[in-house]
């Protein structure tokens, strides 16, 4: 079986952006690769957190997962600070990688902005540690948004540069974006895409939105003076955007979709892509409140992983360790 790894920040309630791009997929892939799939911890604190939330959002993240219908007994999930050769092989990583290398990276220069003079070296750093998830597993391929790739080519370099230095280490990684869901707009500006730290709510999908705040949402969607529902990404993003989540989630084609809202007002149209993203979590959000409930099962999941994950990992470590030339004994 081929090797997939994947990883989710647990910095707040994922939206449908993460869901689409990324959970969806992750389900999907399941039963034919062997998965690992890593809530990011260390990632996470790039970016100021409160302990007390990030601890929260991570319990949910995990239960959110579980609910989106991953399964322990097929995919190894865990956190990524409970195996500690994410951090280590970042470090000797680091020394394998460019400053200019990751000065190119759009998502380092948008989010250095929100953090004034004071960037943090870590949320520099946050690609190789990317590159250090991906590369402890040995994994063929990497399911992620768009807004990802730029990282896995970087990822790619890194193993290749280490690999030319020494000898064959590191398998080459492969990203696997989704042909349709891969970069969900913003509702609100959908020239953006769709963020869980937007500080605009009605931009936004979160996972755990109720029906109403759904529909609601997608009623406020910004859109077009015309009043055509056709898809057309360069002159009309709003709409396309709809058009496409409401594809993703009801497996219908564009042309299907401008078939049923023919002569129909994007009223219609709204209320209906809104319904069905509504229709879509239902059974995940309950599902959610009944994990959280359950106070001993995710503990009892994460145990296993966790210690597949360390064993896995220390063997690509121990491997990298040798080759860069510290003393074992
Ligand atoms: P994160 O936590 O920002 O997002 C998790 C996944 O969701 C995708 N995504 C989207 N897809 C479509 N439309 C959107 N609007 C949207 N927003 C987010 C992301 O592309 C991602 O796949 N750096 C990663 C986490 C990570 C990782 C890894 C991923 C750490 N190590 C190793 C893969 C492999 C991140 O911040 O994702």
């Amino acid at each position: 079986k081929k090797i997939l790894f994947s990883g989710i920040q647990p910095s707040g309630v994922f939206t449908i952006g993460n869901y689409f791009g990324a959970l969806k997929n992750w389900v999907e892939l399941q039963d034919e690769y062997n998965c690992y799939y890593c809530v990011v911890d260390l990632h996470a604190i790039t970016v100021p957190q409160v302990p007390k939330d990030l601890r929260q959002n991570s319990k949910n993240a995990l239960a959110m997962l579980l609910a989106c219908g991953l399964d322990p007994k097929k995919a190894t999930i865990y956190y990524q600070s409970h195996v500690s050769g994410h951090a280590e092989l970042a470090w000797i990583l680091n020394c394998f990688s460019y400053m200019g290398e990751l000065s190119r990276m759009t998502q380092f220069k948008d989010k250095s902005r929100k953090q004034g003079e004071n960037i943090r070296v870590g949320l520099y750093d946050y690609p190789v540690l990317m590159a250090a998830d991906i590369l402890l597993y040995q994994a063929d391929l990497v399911p992620v948004g768009q807004d990802q790739k730029q990282h896995l080519e970087l990822t790619r370099d890194i193993a290749q540069r280490f690999n030319n230095t020494f000898s064959p280490t590191f398998t080459i990684p492969e990203p696997y974006i989704p042909k349709a869901g891969a970069r969900v707009m913003s509702l609100q500006e959908p020239e953006k895409k769709m963020s869980k730290s937007d500080e605009n709510i009605n931009a936004f999908v979160s996972m755990t939105d109720h029906k109403d705040t759904i529909i609601k949402k997608f009623k406020r969607a910004v859109t077009d003076s015309e009043a055509e529902v056709r898809y057309d990404e360069e002159n009309k993003r709003g709409i396309s955007n709809l058009m496409e989540i409401y594809s993703v989630a009801t497996n219908k084609s564009y042309e299907e979709i401008e078939r049923e809202f023919q002569g129909k007002g994007y009223g219609d149209f709204k209320l209906a892509v809104g319904e069905s993203v509504a229709n879509l979590l239902e059974p995940i959000q309950r599902e959610y409140t009944k994990l959280l409930n359950e106070k001993g099962y995710m503990e009892e999941i994460l145990k296993e992983s966790t210690e597949v994950a360390r064993r896995v990992s220390n063997k690509t470590l121990s491997k990298v360790k040798k080759k860069v030339g510290f003393v074992s004994f």
